[in-house]
């Protein structure tokens, strides 16, 4: 079904989490399995397109066919994939999981335990997806908003306060759907439309991700 439809298209994917360090052993991060970017890439490459994933710390083998840039903070995930876009990018999709903060200070030597209690001061990371929206001559830009209520209503302010094409809302209070599974179920929306997809595999999800983004892709064009 995908055949050919992002044929000669380049198209950057975000996936996975960003791991913030604190000092040389430790970090902060989160659950991101980055298992829907990787399905993303797969489905983009199937598509006919050119892929480059930039991708934080997973354990999913890097998809054939698909270029691969690992990197570990938010920080560096800005770097790689600004540098991406900037080698030509018609498509950008985040799925990464982005740390909203990363610790102010890495100490350079590992934390000692000392007092009882220890405070760690949080400094806000960049915006991947807006900053790369806000360029100019972005890409077809889409973000992906998970929520845990009101989703439809937080998905469509997202999008617009971050000037996306359209945006991909998982419901993560479901049990068994969305973070870490292997399955999820979406509402996708864009300036009027939306559809719902799943629940189904992450595979299948991709594939009619990556359709319905062709289909407004081409209607913009
Ligand atoms: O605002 P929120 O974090 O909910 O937005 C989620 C969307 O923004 C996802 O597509 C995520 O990949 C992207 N994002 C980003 N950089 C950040 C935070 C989120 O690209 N620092």
């Amino acid at each position: 079904a995908l055949e050919g439809i992002l044929r000669g298209r380049r198209v950057v994917i975000t996936a996975g989490p960003t791991r913030e360090p604190l000092d040389p052993v430790r970090y902060l991060s989160n659950h991101s399995s980055g298992k829907m970017g990787y399905a993303l890439a797969e489905a983009a490459r199937d598509a006919g397109a050119r892929v480059v994933l930039v991708s934080g710390p997973v354990s999913l083998a890097p998809p054939a066919g698909v270029e691969v840039r690992p990197v570990v903070t938010a920080e560096d995930m800005l770097g790689a994939t600004l540098a991406a876009v900037d080698e030509g990018c018609d498509l950008f999709v985040a799925t990464a999981a982005v740390a909203d903060y990363r610790p102010q200070n890495r100490a350079g030597d590992k934390i000692k335990k000392s007092s009882e209690t220890l405070t760690v001061s949080l400094v806000r990371n960049p915006d991947i997806l807006a900053t790369v929206a806000a360029r100019p001559g972005a890409p077809f830009t889409v973000g992906f908003a998970a929520e845990t209520r009101d989703v439809a209503r937080y998905a469509t302010d997202k999008m617009a306060r971050k000037n996306l094409r359209m945006i991909v809302a998982n419901d993560v209070s479901v049990p068994g759907l969305g973070f870490n599974s292997d399955r999820n179920a979406v509402t996708v929306f864009w300036p009027g439309g939306q559809a719902q997809i799943g629940p189904d595999s992450k595979q299948a999800i991709a594939t009619r991700l990556v359709a319905l983004i062709s289909e407004q892709m081409d209607k913009s064009a």
